[in-house]
């Protein structure tokens, strides 16, 4: 596609923002497909929220709201949009349905899943209730609105402590993250009784290498996701949500960083804070990958990969996701 002169004018300010990470050769071919939804998301009352992992040409060129998953959940709900196009994964447009059944919510690509999710079933749910009668069931977003439905309440990596202590119970079944279980377990005396499922981006991180990169790099604050191994939160300064190792570097402004996350974080948060130095070693998240900006711009053309919930889960599982917002984000 070729970039002509209107196309230059209105992106070239949004390039110089992100040319620290995204090289000029590649900006040529994203230009012409940002002009594009962006005019095309006026056209139709489109809103885009993005996940803090999607990619610095969607993040920082397209979104109209980018943000962690209970941030994405809240801007859902108050969107005056007609459609609404999530830039994340499936559960995530799952959730904005939920929170606002009567908007269209489209996904750019159906296949864009997570481990976490595809680890447990609403049976799965229906069994550990039955195994452990009159038990309160915290089940993380990162789930299908089958399970949310099967479940009292949700919560996300923002929350998770405040949500369990928000029951009044000593005990919880949290689901499906077992290393998401362990971190809150450190945090609170409620008993919880956990799932076995994994993120297959944040499992691959060890405490050996946490270690040797604080070697190598003196000073140097790591900061994890909850949904990391024990072992790797403990090796580091700081556990948040997405949102919270983000609003974490632009607080402290620390000389060197290093995010044990997602690749696109990185560079998503270096674009605002340019004197800030990330050492990068990461993991990609194939699925938060599929979203591209070429099917952003398909999916709000053809309106196509609309997601559609059945009635009686959504009523259930709607539930589950207002509660979760009602408690807010933990401090
Ligand atoms: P956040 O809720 O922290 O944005 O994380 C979502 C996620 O999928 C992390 O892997
Ligand atoms: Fe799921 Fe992990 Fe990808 Fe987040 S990073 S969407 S938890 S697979």
């Amino acid at each position: 596609m070729e970039i002509n002169e209107q196309i230059k004018k209105e992106t070239d300010p949004i390039y110089q923002k992100v040319s620290k990470v995204i090289p000029e050769i590649e900006w040529a071919f994203h230009a012409p497909l940002i002009h594009k939804i962006n005019i095309l998301k006026k056209q139709k009352n489109a809103v885009v929220l993005a996940h803090n992992y999607q990619t610095p040409e969607i993040f920082h060129a397209v979104a109209d709201i980018a943000a962690d998953s209970l941030a994405l959940a809240v801007e859902a709900e108050k969107t005056n949009a007609d459609i609404i196009i999530l830039c994340g994964v499936h559960f995530m447009a799952e959730t904005a349905k939920l929170m606002n059944p009567n908007k269209k919510v489209l996904l750019p690509d159906m296949g864009a899943g997570c481990s976490l999710a595809s680890s447990i079933t609403g049976k799965d749910v229906r069994m550990l209730k039955e195994k452990y009668p009159g038990v309160p069931v915290v089940t993380y977003v990162n789930t299908s609105a089958e399970v949310k439905a099967e479940s009292d309440i949700c919560c996300t990596s923002a929350n998770a402590v405040r949500v369990v202590e928000s029951l009044g119970t000593d005990k919880v079944i949290f689901l499906p993250d077992q290393y998401m279980a362990k971190y809150v377990q450190t945090k609170t005396k409620v008993q919880i009784i956990s799932w076995v499922g994994t993120c297959i981006v944040h499992e691959k991180f060890s405490a050996q290498e946490i270690k040797d990169i604080k070697k190598q790099n003196p000073g140097i604050k790591v900061l994890t996701h909850p949904e990391c191994p024990p072992e790797v939160i403990a090796a580091s300064d700081f556990t948040g949500s997405t949102s919270g190792m983000s609003n974490y570097v632009k607080k402290n402004q620390p000389k060197k960083v290093m995010l044990v996350t997602e690749c696109s974080m990185s560079d998503n948060v270096q674009v605002d804070n340019p004197n800030v130095r990330f050492i990068r070693p990461c993991n990609l998240c194939p699925h938060m990958k599929r979203i591209s900006l070429q099917k952003i711009l398909e999916c709000l053309e053809k309106e196509t990969n609309e997601i559609l919930i059945p009635e009686i889960i959504i009523k259930k599982a709607q539930k589950a996701v207002e509660r979760m917002v009602a408690v807010g984000r933990s401090h």
